[in-house]
């Protein structure tokens, strides 16, 4: 593998106490999707990216990859949203691991941004970690990710739906902010995106073969006749 960690971990040791850290505590959850696999693929694409940018500061970048979906292990993210949970947990986490105070402010900046939506990046840490994380909806694998996502937050297929599309839409208006991410990209999320408008176009349909809808099939308990 041609991007790993041994360099950086040689250049910051603590960045090994992070990831020691942040494994814990995905392990802990076993979400679907948001575990520390999805965390180690936006890794290898931002180490992916990074190389095409320069200078990065990978001693905020690798911690805020590492620790950017963690918000989702506090409850207050349903209220907060997990980027703002994240960032709290991350401030505390980073403190412990004893961090000076500005590498803490942003890390806590990346993973608020990671979703443009707390706040829009601003380093260029925070824009590689919010490209890193939109490419995983890149690509029509997405929507096989997309059922472990609807079993993990135990949603309809229409709330994912309506999320992912209104999510994608704000993404595609945005752009990516690196070169390499466009690059890697090659108009795949808009794939993905109007993918997902025709799906929501089928779910609302009357089906040729049973007559029931998808809408209902996925959120109501269909009486099968007895056979
Ligand atoms: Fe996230
Ligand atoms: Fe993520």
């Amino acid at each position: 593998m041609r991007y790993t960690l041994d360099e950086h971990v040689r250049q910051d040791p603590r960045i090994l106490n992070v990831y020691s850290a942040a494994r814990r505590i995905y392990d802990s959850e076993s979400r679907y999707h948001h575990n520390f696999d999805h965390v180690l693929r936006d890794l290898y694409r931002a180490l992916v990216i990074a190389a095409d940018e320069a200078p990065v500061h990978y001693s905020t970048l690798i911690p805020s990859v590492l620790l950017h979906d963690i918000g989702f292990s506090d409850p207050s993210f349903e209220r907060l949203g997990h980027d703002v949970a994240g960032a709290h947990l991350a401030e505390d986490l980073l403190g412990e691991l004893g961090y000076e105070q500005m590498l803490v402010e942003a890390v806590s900046h990346c993973i608020r941004a990671h979703k443009g939506k707390a706040e829009l990046p601003e380093t260029l840490e925070a824009k590689i970690l919010y490209d890193a994380d939109v490419l995983e909806k890149a690509g029509l694998v997405y929507l096989i990710l997309g059922g472990k996502i609807v079993c993990e937050f135990g949603e309809t297929i229409d709330d994912f739906l309506k999320r992912e599309s209104a999510d994608r839409k704000n993404e595609l208006e945005r752009g990516f902010y690196t070169r390499k991410a466009r690059e890697l990209d090659g108009g795949r999320l808009e794939q993905v995106s109007s993918l997902l408008s025709r799906i929501k176009v089928e779910i609302k349909e009357i089906r040729p073969d049973f007559g029931i809808c998808e809408k209902d099939l996925w959120s109501e308990k269909i009486p099968y006749p007895s056979v």
